[in-house]
């Protein structure tokens, strides 16, 4: 498979994903209590996350941005990879490099057993889990109107393949088996994201594009993290969930504190991060599905996205495609995004993904004449995903120094 259809897939991976409820933007008030989150009941301070950032690294990134040094950061950090190496403090900025030391650890409540599992269990279900980070994650993500402005206004939204690479980089450390062990790479990748976060938070403001059509401010709030957390780990649970896939309380427990820990790593305060998947999909429900909404730059983001996977040699058509992701998102995402229906693959799906997952997962004794279909077509993802990072080209996170230009 050529290299620039394993892009194509993974890009529509980084951006699709939603079961189809909600209509207007308007994020409604937040009263989500701080009781469901992993800090101490009662210790919320009952703040907005969508007015908390992260100030003392977004204060960091604008003083090196303002001086000049994005290069010098983005030399240092290239070859700083795993959680073992040492931070290159040298080559740093000097209060960059004092930041990751204080930073680029596990918070004190992350459990490594859970953690070790939550790998075991991305290691056992890592073909659903790529299939719904694939198809679902990515799509979602242009129909949430700030991330596809933010994403489509700064400088990687000129180039939507290479920085869907990046991002999916981040899903792979998340889900490698030692990610969060001396040899992983999740501490190092977290804290380089949180840090273009920071300079996107300063760069993003300066765009007259950017400016012309957004609601907010300063983008990237805690509240915006939330909703992107939904729209990729808390809705593979809700799919695995649906579709029946086998997972036990401690799977669960398990794969839920991997993103807990992601999201701390990222700058979400512990007051906002859900600690039950039940307080996660309450939240999901307050925060992502009234939100969902077509603008021109998810349009855009999303014909770009789907174009690209016209790309993919895995027998995949077009119209087939467009049925995977109404199958999974539903008719307000797919109608949104003007997905044109092809009712063949539509029916066969409809019929022939129930009946693959339940030959898989051993409910259904005899195999589905369609499972060879399904199963080349998820292990194809898989297998692209998988090879795209474990490559040695893996695409390095970089911190961007401009915008994109128009
Ligand atoms: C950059 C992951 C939330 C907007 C990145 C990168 C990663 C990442 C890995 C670096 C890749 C690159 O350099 O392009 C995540 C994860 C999130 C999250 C895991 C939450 C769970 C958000 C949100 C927004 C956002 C909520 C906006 C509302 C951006 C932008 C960039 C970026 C604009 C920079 C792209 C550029 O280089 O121009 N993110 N992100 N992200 N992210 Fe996020």
């Amino acid at each position: 498979m050529p290299e620039l259809s394993r892009r194509g897939l993974l890009t529509l991976g980084a951006a699709m994903g939603f079961s189809g409820v909600a209509l207007g933007a308007a994020s409604p008030a937040w009263s989500w209590s701080s009781s469901g989150s992993i800090a101490a009941v009662g210790t919320g301070t009952g703040t907005d996350p969508q007015w908390v950032w992260d100030d003392e690294i977004d204060g960091i990134m604008k003083r090196a941005i303002e001086a000049g040094q994005t290069r010098q950061i983005n030399d240092a950090m290239r070859n700083w990879v795993n959680n073992n190496d040492p931070i290159p403090v040298d080559t740093l900025p000097p209060e960059l490099g004092t930041w990751f030391t204080q930073h680029v650890k596990l918070p004190p409540w992350a459990d490594m057993n859970k953690l070790k599992l939550a790998a075991d269990f991305n290691r056992r279900k890592d073909m659903y889990m790529f299939f719904i980070y694939g198809i679902g994650g990515g799509i979602m993500s242009t129909m949430i109107p700030r991330e596809a402005r933010s994403v489509y206004w700064s400088k990687g939204g000129a180039d939507m393949q290479d920085r869907a690479a990046k991002t999916f980089t981040f899903g792979y450390d998340l889900g490698d088996l030692k990610a969060m062990e001396p040899q992983g790479q999740f501490l190092v990748t977290a804290n380089k994201t949180r840090i273009v976060h920071a300079s996107v938070r300063h760069l993003l403001p300066q765009s007259p594009y950017w400016r012309a059509v957004a609601d907010e401010t300063i983008p990237i709030s805690n509240h915006d993290i939330l909703v992107t957390f939904h729209s990729t780990g808390t809705f593979v649970h809700k799919k695995l969930k649906e579709w029946g896939v086998r997972m036990s309380a401690a799977d669960e427990e398990a794969f839920l504190h991997s993103w807990q820990v992601a999201l701390h790593l990222l700058g979400v305060r512990d007051e906002f991060i859900p600690a039950t998947w039940a307080a996660a999909h309450a939240q999901a429900a307050q925060t992502l599905d009234p939100i969902m909404v077509s603008t021109p730059e998810g349009k855009d983001l999303a014909e770009v996205l789907l174009g690209l996977t016209a790309q993919i040699d895995l027998g995949l058509t077009r119209g087939f495609l467009n049925e995977f992701v109404r199958y999974q998102l539903g008719d307000y995402v797919a109608d949104s995004l003007s997905l044109k229906r092809d009712y063949a693959s539509a029916a066969l799906i409809k019929t022939g993904w129930p009946a693959y997952i339940r030959y898989r997962e051993g409910f259904l004794p005899i195999m589905p004449a369609t499972f060879w279909m399904f199963d080349q077509l998820i292990e194809g993802v898989a297998m692209a995903f998988l090879n795209r990072f474990t490559s040695p080209t893996t695409t390095a996170i970089e911190v961007p120094d401009m915008n994109r230009p128009g």
